[in-house]
This record gives C-alpha cells, sequence and structure tokens, in this order.
C-alpha cells in the first residue's frame, strides 16, 4: 500500500495553512480511509467511526485484537449527540475543564456507533484532542474519528512523526507529520457510565485532579490487581515490553543509585550490554562512572521531582533502547502519586522485574 505523507512540521502554528493542507488527508478519512496524526498525548491512527469497514482497516493495520474498544475523537461537543445516549452532569464538568485536552470519557453509546468501535460494548470512550494538526483533520473531514494509538500493537505508543512512519508506512492510506506530543502518554479514560466512576487508565489528568472536580473516583491500582473495578479491555492485553529485560529499581534516592550503579558494574564485568534510564538527578553520577563505555547506554527522563518530563520521553527512550540493542534495562522509578502514578503505570507494564532497596 501506498502511504500518503502530509509533511506539516514547518506550519504546525498557523491554522489556516494546516486547514489547506490537511484536506487531501481529511478527504481520506471521508472516504473510509486511514491516517495516522498527531495528538497532544501520543498520535492515533484514525477512521470514519461511523464506517464498520474504515474501523475495520485500523485493527487490521495495527494487528491490534478486535475486542479492544476505540476512541472516538471529535472536533466539536456538538457532535456528541450521534455518539453518546446522553451526556451526565459530570461529563459536562469535565468537558468544561479539561476539553480539548488529554482525557477520554466512557457513556453510553448511540446506537449508530458501530460494535466494531466499541467491541460490542454498549459504552463508547470520547475524546477531543487540542493539537491543531488533529483540530484541522478533525473539523475538516466531517465525521467522528476511531483512532487507536498508531504503533503496531504490542509497541510503545508513537509520540514522534518517525515513530509513526517506522511502525505505519505501508500499512495505512496516509499519515501526518507534525510535532513531537507535548504529554508523550496516552488520555486519562474515566469510566463514566458507572457510579462512583473510575479511572480505566491514568494520565497526565489525575485521580486527585477529578476528585477535585466530580468528587469520588476508583482507580484500578498500579501492582496489575484491581480493587475490585472493571478492567478497561485493553489492560488485558500484554503490553509493550522491551526487546531487553526491563528492572525497575525503588526506593530512596541515594540507596537506588547505589544499587542500580553496583548492578550495572556486575552486568558489564559479564560482558552484557546494558541501558540505563535515570533521572537527571543521577545523571552526572552515571556519567563519570560508565561515561566512557560504550557498551553502557544513558538515557536521562528528567526530574524525579517533574515526572511530566518522565512522560513526554518514556515511550522514545524504550524504542531507543530498543534500536540501540541492549541486553539489560535497569531503570529508576517515581513516587506513585500524581502524574508519577501514571508514568509508573505505564513503566511497571513494560517491567519484567521491579526491585525494592
Ligand atoms: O491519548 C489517547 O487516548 C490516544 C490518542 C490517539 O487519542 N489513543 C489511545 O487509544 O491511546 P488506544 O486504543 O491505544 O487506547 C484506548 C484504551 C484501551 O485501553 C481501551 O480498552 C480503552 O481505552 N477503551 C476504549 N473504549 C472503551 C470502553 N467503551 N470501555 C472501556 N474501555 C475502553
Ligand atoms: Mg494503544
Amino acid at each position: 500500500m501506498i502511504t500518503a505523507i502530509f509533511d506539516v512540521r514547518d506550519i504546525s502554528d498557523d491554522f489556516e495553512q494546516l486547514n489547506e493542507r490537511l484536506i487531501q488527508a481529511a478527504d481520506i478519512l471521508a472516504a473510509g480511509g486511514t491516517v495516522a496524526f498527531p495528538t497532544e498525548t501520543v498520535y492515533g491512527l484514525g477512521a470514519n467511526a461511523l464506517d464498520p469497514e474504515a474501523v475495520a482497516k485500523i485493527y487490521e493495520a495495527k494487528g491490534r485484537p478486535s475486542d479492544n474498544p476505540l476512541i472516538v475523537h471529535i472536533a466539536s461537543e456538538d457532535q456528541l449527540a450521534g455518539i453518546v445516549r446522553e451526556v451526565p452532569e459530570k461529563a459536562r464538568k469535565i468537558m468544561a475543564k479539561w476539553w480539548p485536552g488529554p482525557i477520554s470519557i466512557i457513556m453510553k453509546k448511540d446506537p449508530r456507533i458501530p460494535d466494531r468501535v466499541t467491541a460490542g460494548l454498549d459504552t463508547v470512550a470520547v475524546r477531543m484532542p487540542v493539537n491543531p494538526e488533529a483540530r484541522a483533520l478533525l473539523s475538516r473531514c466531517g465525521c467522528p474519528v476511531a483512532a487507536p494509538s498508531a504503533n503496531l500493537s504490542g509497541k510503545p505508543s508513537p509520540t514522534r512523526p518517525e515513530h509513526v512512519l517506522h511502525d505505519l508506512e505501508g500499512r495505512v492510506d496516509g499519515i501526518v507529520l507534525g510535532r513531537n506530543c507535548d504529554v508523550g502518554i496516552e488520555s486519562t479514560v474515566i469510566d463514566l457510565s458507572v457510579e462512583p466512576p473510575v479511572i480505566l487508565r491514568p494520565g497526565i489528568v489525575t485521580a486527585e485532579d477529578l476528585e477535585a472536580l466530580i468528587g469520588e473516583v476508583r482507580v484500578a491500582s498500579n501492582n496489575g490487581k484491581t480493587e475490585s473495578v472493571p478492567k478497561a479491555p485493553g489492560m488485558k492485553y500484554t503490553h509493550y515490553a522491551p526487546e531487553a529485560p526491563l528492572i525497575l529499581y525503588r526506593g530512596e534516592a541515594d540507596s537506588l543509585w547505589q544499587a542500580i550503579r553496583e548492578r550495572a558494574e556486575a552486568e558489564r564485568a559479564a560482558g552484557r550490554r546494558i541501558g540505563l534510564m535515570l533521572s537527571s538527578e543521577h545523571l552526572n553520577a552515571a556519567r563519570e562512572a560508565f561515561g566512557n563505555d560504550p557498551g553502557c547506554r544513558i538515557h536521562d527522563f528528567g526530574s524525579a521531582k517533574d515526572p511530566k518530563q518522565a512522560a513526554q520521553c518514556i515511550f522514545d527512550i524504550l524504542r531507543t533502547l530498543d534500536r540501540e540493542g541492549v541486553d539489560l534495562i535497569l531503570g529508576e522509578t517515581f513516587e506513585e502519586a500524581g502524574v508519577g502514578f501514571s508514568v509508573m503505570n505505564r513503566l511497571l507494564k513494560a517491567a519484567s522485574d521491579v526491585i525494592t532497596v
């Protein structure tokens, strides 16, 4: 399949020019094709949500299990009428505060949304992204757009245009090459079809943020067990794990670095190539210890005090480590609170072991 490329990186802040240059991409969507595009969270792979055959092409291109439902993306709240049966009061509050933005809301679905989109569930997840590229495309194509993350199933979500090219060129009808994703982890998914509402996937909008706005919410814990909460269908699939085992270290900053360093030295002595995922706070020490060693790849995920930085780069680092072909990855962890909880959610899914020091 020949993939049409729409490179808008030179004009990504000019809404009028964007509209102009994305007309053809919008036409592809309207005609039942698939187009990958940037959002503020991760790149998505879109198709007309009202066209079951178009939606089937998404599953095909990604190699995604067909019982994992998709999020429907819209450009304006007027579109909700044909997507959900009713908009609960709590949804109105969330929309007023965070839309357009990185949160998806699950509500009871309208019969016009095909089963292919929701995998047969009677609920549907809806989101209004804020990226200008996404908004231009979604408003122009004239239909709601079902879009999972634009990676091959089992790979980390794409946060840069080159990730999408790598995974999907030749497998989809179009790719919009835009900016790197600001948020870097997928949207928060909150289920408002149940009471109290349940966060099915933590994101940059946190449980703390949501509780402050709508009162009690339930959260599935990050350790794989849930607090008697139904799982998002997507949670049962093996998530991305890097080619090399990822071992996470939990503990206090100093002893944590100590433990990682000792393990790294032992692994290097045994001739294994390693990757380190560290906070900026330990970067200098790591460079002093391993900076001249080509068998040790050092990656900085930003300050341990600011998990938003890690959210932004975590998937890119995991993809880079795969390319670098290391044998083992040692990574620092975050305090599981606020955005740190959401980053840890993704890291724990990728990890093969967690060591507490
Ligand atoms: O940030 C994002 O949400 C990105 C961008 C492209 O918008 N999209 C994304 O889609 O991450 P995807 O398909 O990779 O993840 C959607 C998650 C899955 O875990 C899925 O199971 C869950 O949302 N989900 C979707 N509809 C649902 C529903 N009706 N009930 C429960 N879970 C649902
Ligand atoms: Mg995904």
